[in-house]
């Protein structure tokens, strides 16, 4: 059941959004070489804290940490460690979600530790532009796959990129993970007729490489990454939307 948020809702979700994004940005800024993931995390919670919100990957189904860091070949779920430390080159996936007043807010963007190869720069650059593209398509009225995965898929696949399948978009707001499941490939199972009052993310996961498959780490049971190696980048937004299009809930 995909649920339509009142206007107040929407105001908490809101809030809430804009705290994930200040979030974002205030830990992105201690970015570089030789910092842990663990320090990331640490400084994203104290942020949180301090705002009086509550992390919501904190003990969510068992994750020990209150953001996740996804280098390189990992494509998301990544768990913010000591032993962890950012290097010159790597790509780093920072995925924050904010509990304020009980309201929801997801948002996660793909950042460059100093200087990184143009194929890694090309596929950030590719990946934020294909979630700008699906904002753009997002409307009351449009069907949910035409306006995400249809256009994500179209934009990206003549690169040889691919577009992860088996994790997605989801409603967003009162719950972590509400209905509906957001795909970012065109597929007949989001043929989803979108009305004013939806909120949900997009968040597409995309693989430098036409192979879409991906594995959970078996020893930490979060972990996923790309099944052939590759480098693999993700934006998120919490979108509401509206009568006149999307309006981008985790913008500053
Ligand atoms: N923030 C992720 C998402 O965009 C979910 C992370 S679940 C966690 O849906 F448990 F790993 F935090
Ligand atoms: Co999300
Ligand atoms: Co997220």
């Amino acid at each position: 059941m995909i649920l339509i948020k009142t206007p107040s809702q929407i105001d908490g979700i809101r809030a809430s959004s804009k705290l994930a994004t200040a979030t974002l940005k205030y830990t992105a800024s201690f970015i570089k070489s030789g910092i842990s993931t663990e320090f990331l995390n640490q400084k994203a919670h104290d942020y949180i804290i301090a705002h009086k919100a509550i992390p919501a990957p904190l003990n969510y189904g068992g994750f020990p940490k209150s953001i996740c860091t996804s280098i390189n070949n990992v494509v998301c779920h990544g768990i913010p460690s000591k032993k962890e430390i950012l290097k010159e080159g790597d790509i780093v996936n920072i995925d924050v979600t904010t509990i304020l007043n009980g309201y929801y807010g997801d948002t996660s963007a793909t950042y460059p530790v100093g200087k990184i190869s143009s194929e890694a720069k090309l596929l950030i650059e590719r990946t934020k532009k294909s979630l700008d593209l699906a904002i753009k398509s997002v409307k009351a009225g449009q069907y949910l796959n035409e306006s995400v995965g249809r256009v994500i898929e179209n934009y990206l696949t003549p690169f040889g990129y691919s577009i992860v399948r088996d994790l997605g978009g989801h409603g967003v707001g009162l719950k972590f993970h509400e209905d509906p499941f957001v795909f970012h490939h065109n597929t007949p199972e989001n043929h989803i007729l979108l009305k004013a009052g939806m909120i949900f993310t997009i968040e597409p996961m995309v693989n430098a490489s036409p192979n879409w498959h991906i594995y959970q780490d078996k020893n930490d049971g979060w972990t996923i990454q790309t099944e052939d190696g590759s480098l693999s980048a993700q934006f998120e937004h919490t979108i509401l939307v509206t009568d006149s299009g999307a309006e981008v809930l985790t913008k500053l």
